[in-house]
């Protein structure tokens, strides 16, 4: 089959070089040229593990290859995908759909024989009908469906989940479009991912309702956190508690810093856009969001408390910037909000993160020196704090921890540490509900 992924970012790249795996003939095609000759000289523009060589692979078997230009690409495609940004409209909670009516009115002249058009871009309900209706506008002769196959991949387990879904959600208008999108996702049969075929609006919401159903647990437990720490429980072990419930699961109930990254923020804020414009209530959304917000908060007083609310001329050692380990994407991480108020307050900031540094100079104040070095960032600090539980702290040697820091405080937003442990070692440790 011949597919063209419009949109080579995240979910763009990973799709294409994915279904090249399955063994589709894919085009990617971005409006970014430097983008486009990175990817074709083998570069990835992005850190995810594993992309590289599954990339590198399919573009050498000559299934996969890269390019600005989508008329000939689209021309001869069997699927194009959409696969580019729905950021949220500045200050108003909207998704904007710029990009993905833009990517319509790009491929609706080049379409030729009958072509299936899928939105995977994370998108209102409606926005297929209006893909529809541009690209029918724009060429009345085209012989096309439109159809709707959301993605539920996490970054850094961005191959795997796409590998090995727990379900594929198909929301299509016609029967050839549902065979077309069947037969490129067929080497999933194997492994017997479930595929969920419902209409065009059904399969855009349930990618906003299961975004914002993962963000409600991890609000709530957030919310318990706060409720252990004032009654004296562990949050650990209410979540272990309630998570081997089958009912509940386990998943998704690690209390933190607050939610953070390129969807879940976004989503949750588009989710209540889309119930107001119907004139339905989004109450429990709508919390969940307050929820998040106060947690990030939380965590600005728990790291100025551990400091005896003083925290001018403080040397803070942060621990990962990005919104979750194994990525370089710093999209609304928890970070972004914490670290500015702490330099407002005078702390005297320095970071380390395995990936991210270079994501995130641009979009943090200029006062927040970093270092590609653990111990080095750590050197001279009054507290520690472990933002991003990335692989490398969890192994921290603490003798050496202890001997080259000013201070004693620990402050670990992740709860990767036993509080127990840490406070035989001497440090002032805090974390979140235990
Ligand atoms: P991204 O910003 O990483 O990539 C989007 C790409 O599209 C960019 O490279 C941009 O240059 C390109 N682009 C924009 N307009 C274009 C056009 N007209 N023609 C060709 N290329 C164009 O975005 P992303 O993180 O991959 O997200 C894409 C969509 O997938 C969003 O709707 C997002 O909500 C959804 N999604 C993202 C994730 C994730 O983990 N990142 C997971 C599931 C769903
Ligand atoms: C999310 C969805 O999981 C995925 O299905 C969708 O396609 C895109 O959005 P992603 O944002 O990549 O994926 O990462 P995820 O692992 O879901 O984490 C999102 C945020 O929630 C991170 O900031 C993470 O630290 C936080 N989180 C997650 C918690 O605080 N606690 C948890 O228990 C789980």
């Amino acid at each position: 089959m011949n597919v063209v992924m419009i949109g080579a970012g995240y979910v763009g790249l990973v799709s294409g070089a994915c279904f090249s795996e399955f063994g589709a003939n894919v085009i990617c095609v971005d409006v970014d040229p430097a983008r486009i000759d990175r990817l074709s000289a083998g570069e990835m523009p992005i850190y995810e593990p594993g992309l590289k060589s599954l990339v590198q692979r399919n573009f050498d078997a000559g299934r996969l290859a890269f390019t600005t230009e989508l008329a000939d690409a689209v021309s001869a495609a069997d699927l194009v995908f959409i696969a580019v940004g729905t950021p949220t409209r500045r200050g108003e909670g909207y998704a904007d759909l710029g990009y993905v009516y833009q990517a319509a009115k790009d491929i609706a002249g080049h379409l030729s024989g009958y072509t299936v058009v899928v939105d995977k871009s994370t998108v209102p309900v409606g926005t297929a009908a209006e893909v529809k209706r541009i690209i029918s506008e724009a060429n009345p002769e085209a012989d096309f469906d439109v159809a709707s196959n959301p993605e539920f991949l996490r970054e850094g387990a961005a191959i795997s989940d796409f590998m090995r879904p727990d379900r594929v959600v198909l929301g299509v208008e016609s029967e050839r479009a549902e065979k077309s999108l069947r037969e490129l996702y067929r080497p999933l049969n194997l492994i017997e991912a479930p595929i969920v075929v419902t209409d065009l609006e059904s399969a855009e919401l349930i990618k906003y309702a299961a975004n914002a159903f993962l963000a409600t647990k991890i609000s709530f437990i957030n919310e318990i956190s706060q409720l252990c720490e004032a009654v004296g429980a562990d949050v650990h072990s209410v979540a272990k508690g309630m998570g081997l419930d089958g009912r509940i699961g386990k998943k998704f109930l690690h209390a933190g810093p607050g939610y953070g990254g390129s969807c879940f923020p976004k989503d949750t804020l588009a989710l209540v856009r889309t119930a107001q414009e119907h004139g339905v209530s989004s109450r429990i959304v709508e919390a969940v969001v307050e929820v998040n917000a106060a947690q990030k908060a939380r965590m600005v007083k728990k790291i100025r408390g551990a400091l005896d609310e003083s925290l001018s001329g403080k040397r803070i050692a942060v621990l990962g910037l990005t919104f979750k380990p194994e990525t370089d994407d710093m999209r609304d991480s928890p970070a972004l909000t914490i670290l500015p108020q702490l330099i407002d307050r005078g702390a005297d900031i320095v970071a380390h993160d395995p990936q991210g540094i270079e994501e995130a100079k641009p979009l943090l104040p200029q006062q927040v020196s970093y270092s590609d070095d653990i111990y080095a960032t750590i050197e001279g600090a009054d507290a520690v704090v472990l933002m991003t539980e990335w692989n490398a702290y969890r192994g921290l040697h603490f003798d050496r921890v202890k001997t080259l820091m000013r201070g004693d405080v620990f402050v670990d937003l992740r709860n990767v540490y036993e509080p127990e442990t840490m406070r035989a070692l001497g440090f002032k440790y805090s974390c979140v509900g235990r």
